[in-house]
């Protein structure tokens, strides 16, 4: 089903970001433009030119808003302004305006489940007393076991424990210096979450939006799409918060017959996963939540141009994820199963149908999904001894990965994803083939899971390291030329120098050159808007996952023995770092590779 806002004249389907490949850009640690040690919108705009030749349709930049950096930005002072570390808003405009003019879409990151502790919001929150329409912009409570009517209670009002660890509520201070209600916060203590009953939220956020519609953002990825919502009365709950893993082992219950696509009964939709030991949770993936985003899909209506909206939702089964992307909803939703089945042929193949399912059941394009910065980078998951596992960040002392496996590995799956039909994620650095930072010093640490957690998590800091440009520059050439160049803001491993773009531009077998030639192929053969049925070869038992996308056969092979090229068909790209005059000659694909093949 297309989207019923396509402007007039333009046929069903045809939607740009239908099929887009988008980069995601996460400001501090793509390309610092003043020298300064952290990236900015600057950089971003010398640096176009190299996402254009890259061959990308659309930018992603996580949050370069106001803020105390708390969470790298992801706790937002003022929604409406930069931060200084990132420029301003005529730097954003700059940028956006040169983005356009190469043709390339930008998508700005939307935080509406919390804002900083340091918004005006929070501010007045806290001055105003309990019960006042101040407080009611978040989720104050009275604790447990106070004086009843007092307002006060030694205990927090309910179990639930931060997602990035400790517990979820934090207790305010009266004027007076004596203790008062608590805040709820799902993330750090500088993040209390909104109260998405409120009218005043609701209205801000619409207001928001079209902010940055106005300037010209061609869409945004919503962040904790499934969290704004809570259940009523707030119960108690067991569980494990978690965003990206460490969820239990979910029993999933038989999901009813699929809806047609846009039906909208809650109430039929398929049931949530369950896990055996605890019921859903009360803060993820409400049903509430979809009432924002149709409410938001009007908002972007009132546009021109195809405006768009991309959920990032940790929610088990697709069918629930799918939700999300009903016709009067969002366009798109990050499809974590696929990141998260890892370097095993059986679970990537069952990934990508029930994920294909799950998206046509509803109208939408799937999306393809291997690395982003709250992951460790799927370079080096791939080359650990279990390569589908999914560690919360890679400490010296843990097990280190082998780095050429995970590499080859990385790059065969990557080709596996670009030729998938649907529109595919790229993380900034991955087509440099770049490597988690796996030896940061704890002292360097900033992601606050690892302080929350004193360490026991080590935290998403290694995926975040600033990028290499050129091998002999200060900071690998992250301060764009011209700039007196400070420290990175997080220090680089000296495996970056050779994987530095200047390397790799121009080198036959590169990473870099793989990635370009990919998307070049992708774009030419139409395989986002192509069509994907499994092909004779596949067999995920033996690792061989196989399809054809048109007329483009696929073989990826993850087992442990070398698979045949089909008959008749001539190998036209391999994930292999082998020259390109020799694929016409191969007739086997070795393990650790994916080719792209076409009849003879
Ligand atoms: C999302 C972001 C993550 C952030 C969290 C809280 O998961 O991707 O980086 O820490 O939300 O905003």
């Amino acid at each position: 089903m297309s989207n019923p806002d396509v402007p007039a004249g333009q046929p069903p389907g045809s939607e740009w970001w239908a099929d887009a490949v988008v980069y995601q850009v996460y400001p501090r640690s793509f390309a610092d433009g003043n020298g300064d040690g952290m990236g900015d919108l600057r950089g971003v705009t010398e640096r176009l030119p190299y996402l254009q030749r890259l061959g990308v349709d659309a930018v992603w930049l996580s949050p370069f808003y106001k803020s105390p950096q708390a969470d790298a930005g992801y706790d937002v002072a003022d929604y409406r302004q930069v931060d200084p570390l990132f420029g301003s808003l005529a730097d954003f405009d700059a940028m956006l305006r040169e983005a356009h003019r190469r043709g390339l879409k930008v998508i700005v990151d939307l935080v509406p489940n919390h804002t900083s502790d340091e918004h005006a919001w929070f501010r007045e929150a806290l001055a105003a007393p309990p019960g006042s329409p101040e407080r009611d912009r978040y989720i104050f409570r009275p604790g447990k076991d106070g004086i009843p009517g007092s307002g006060e209670g030694n205990r927090a009002p309910n179990n639930w424990k931060s997602i990035f660890g400790g517990p979820a509520w934090s207790r305010v201070t009266g004027a007076d210096g004596s203790p008062g209600e608590w805040y709820l916060h799902l993330f750090d203590t500088k993040q209390p979450d909104l109260n998405w009953d409120n009218a005043e939220v609701q209205e801000e956020m619409r207001s928001v939006l079209r902010f940055w519609l106005d300037r010209g953002a061609d869409g945004f990825r919503v962040d904790v799409a499934h969290g704004l919502v809570k259940e009523a009365g707030l119960p108690d709950w067991e569980g494990v918060a978690a965003m990206v893993e460490g969820t239990p082992e979910v029993k999933r219950e038989p999901s009813p017959p699929g809806d047609a696509p846009g039906a909208h009964t809650d109430a039929e939709e398929p049931h949530r996963a369950v896990s055996p030991v605890y019921p859903p949770s009360p803060f993820f993936d409400q049903d509430g939540v979809h009432d924002i985003y149709r409410d938001w899909h009007r908002v972007l209506s009132e546009y021109d141009g195809d405006r768009m909206m991309v959920a990032e939702a940790w929610v088990e089964p697709a069918e629930r994820l799918a939700r999300y992307t009903r016709a009067d909803e969002m366009q798109q939703a990050f499809n974590f199963d696929f990141l998260l089945a890892g370097w095993d042929a059986e679970r990537m193949a069952q990934a990508i149908e029930s994920s294909l399912a799950a998206s046509a059941s509803v109208g939408a394009p799937c999306t393809w999904v291997l690395s982003n910065h709250d992951t460790v980078r799927h370079t080096t998951r791939f080359g650990l001894k279990d390569p589908a596992t999914f560690p919360k960040g890679i400490a010296a002392d843990d097990e280190q990965p082998d780095a050429a496996l995970g590499l080859a590995r990385a790059r065969a799956a990557t080709l596996i994803s670009l030729a998938l039909p649907g529109s595919a994620y790229l993380y900034q650095g991955e087509e440099l083939g770049l490597p988690e930072h796996t030896t940061l010093p704890a002292d360097a640490r900033q992601d606050p899971t690892f302080h929350r957690t004193k360490g026991a998590e080590t935290g998403r800091d290694g995926c975040r390291v600033p990028l290499p440009w050129r091998q002999d520059a200060p900071g690998y050439g992250f301060t764009v030329a011209g700039a007196a160049a400070a420290k990175p803001w997080l220090p680089q491993p000296d495996s970056f120098g050779p994987l530095a773009a200047d390397q790799q531009d121009g080198e036959e077998g590169s990473t870099l050159e793989l990635y370009r030639a990919a998307l070049a192929f992708r774009s030419a053969r139409e395989l986002g808007r192509g069509s994907f049925a499994w092909a004779e070869a596949h067999a995920p038992e033996s690792g061989v996952l196989a399809f054809h996308n048109g007329g483009v056969l696929v073989l990826g092979n993850l087992g442990f023995a070398s698979a045949p090229v089909p008959q008749g068909y001539t190998v036209v790209l391999s994930s292999g770092t082998e020259p390109a005059s020799d694929w016409s000659g191969m007739d086997e694909v070795p393990v650790d590779c994916t080719v792209y093949l076409t009849k003879d």
